[in-house]
């Protein structure tokens, strides 16, 4: 069985400072560098998870396993967005 892919961190097409001053070099690396990655990290250990579940055949609680994932995917993808139309000096 195929495996599920793995989600990643984006680069920014942009500098940290660059959106300065709508958003401040500073907090701009506390989401993107710690709060997206935390989705991204977050959405990638369950995807792990259920993947080894598979192999093992073992059952997981499928309803709080989605509703997990769903809300590091949604972090993932609203953070993306973000970045994608952060407007820039
Ligand atoms: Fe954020």
């Amino acid at each position: 069985m195929e495996t599920a892919k793995m989600y990643q961190l984006p680069k920014l097409k942009y500098d940290y400072d660059a959106p300065a001053p709508v958003i401040s070099e500073d907090l701009l690396r506390l989401h993107h560098d710690k709060r997206h990655a935390a989705y991204v990290n977050g959405a990638n250990t369950i995807l792990q998870m259920m993947n080894k579940s598979r192999e093992d055949q073992a059952d997981v609680d499928t309803r709080a396993t989605f509703q997990e994932l769903s809300f590091h995917i949604g972090g993932h993808l609203l953070h993306s967005l973000l970045w994608e139309h952060q407007q820039t000096a």
